[in-house]
């Protein structure tokens, strides 16, 4: 049964594009985050190794408020690894394990690339697409990633 909840048809259908975009790049980092909990090594590696856990833990959640919020408003969420890589902005680096200090680089990059992107994505949606409980969900979600960016980026002094 198709919802009514007071968006049309067309704005539905860009949301649903832009909620994916969101859920590919969640699942993209959240991997990540698997990978560079596994593969640490060396200085601060059981503190680190937690943290990252914590992280992926938070961004399981998410994950899953984005894709049930597309399958909500009628659409639904992609789920498989290669379109999670297709519909997202961040990068892989297959076969390679960066040191500890470069895996808190790109992770910081990572959310921010997020932050960045949902704070776009919040504007249209709210504005053009006239969605505000999908707005409210995203910026909930975008000042998750602000603070775990924050968490990463204080392990350098400048
Ligand atoms: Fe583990």
């Amino acid at each position: 049964m198709k919802p009514n909840l007071g968006i049309t048809d067309k704005n539905l259908k860009a949301i649903h594009e832009l909620l994916n975009n969101a859920l590919a790049d969640g699942n993209m980092l959240y991997i990540k985050l698997r990978k560079f909990h596994w593969n640490l090594a060396g200085d601060n590696f059981m503190e680190l190794h937690q943290l990252f856990e914590e992280q992926y833990n938070a961004l399981e959640l998410s994950i899953d408020e984005v894709a049930e919020r597309i399958s909500t408003l009628g659409g639904t969420a992609i789920g498989t690894t290669s379109e999670f890589a297709s519909a997202s902005q961040l990068k892989e680096n297959p076969g390679k394990v960066p040191t500890n200090q470069e895996m808190l680089k790109e992770l910081v990059s990572d959310h921010e690339t997020i932050v960045r992107a949902l704070r776009e994505m919040i504007d249209d949606i709210e504005e053009k697409y006239e969605d505000k409980g999908t707005a409210d969900l995203l910026t909930g979600l975008m000042q998750k990633h602000e603070k775990l960016a924050w968490k990463l980026r204080k392990y350098f002094k400048n």
